[in-house]
């Protein structure tokens, strides 16, 4: 699936079009929940992911977004960016739009984590979750 956008800039959900260096640069350098993440993970992760998302201009990644998922019951949206720059202009949102709005359509509930964009993921849908549930992690032993 592919979908142009303004300005030159295009949505592609193709793997093999990621630049795993660049989404690298971005997770290991800059983000604020991967820091140091190491480059072969970066491309396990591309690789194991059930959906990639890239934003791209005349052919360089300009921010990207994954999914882990079955598919049918679940799916968990990660390593959402886009590059400084390019920000404050909807791509973020339609990074995103594009990545819920697979075809065929997955009737998933989506879960994320977030720091400080909860706007951007609002207006496509995605609420505080308001849960009794507790939610819990086991940290990995070599990643972020
Ligand atoms: C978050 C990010 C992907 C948003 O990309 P973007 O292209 O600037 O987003 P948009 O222009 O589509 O903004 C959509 C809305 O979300 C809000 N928003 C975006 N990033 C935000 C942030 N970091 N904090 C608070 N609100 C944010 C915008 O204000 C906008 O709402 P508005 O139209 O009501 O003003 C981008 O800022 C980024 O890559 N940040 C660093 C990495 C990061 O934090 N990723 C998200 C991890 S959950």
């Amino acid at each position: 699936m592919r979908r142009e956008l303004d300005d030159g800039y295009e949505l592609d959900d193709d793997p093999r079009r990621v630049d795993v260096g660049a989404v690298h640069a971005f997770i290991s350098g800059e983000s604020y929940w991967g820091r140091g993440r190491p480059r072969e993970l970066v491309e396990r992760a591309v690789e194991g992911s059930a959906r990639v998302v890239g934003l791209y201009r005349s052919g360089e990644q300009m921010g990207f977004a994954r999914a882990i998922s079955d598919g049918t019951i679940m799916a968990y949206l990660a390593d959402v960016y886009v590059l400084e720059g390019h920000r404050g202009r909807g791509l973020g949102v339609e990074l995103v739009r594009f990545m819920l709005e697979c075809d065929p359509p997955w009737n998933v509930r989506w879960l994320l984590h977030t720091a400080d964009a909860q706007r951007l993921y609002e207006k496509l849908g995605f609420i505080e979750a308001q849960t009794i549930y507790t939610l819990m992690e086991r940290a990995s032993p070599v990643a972020s």
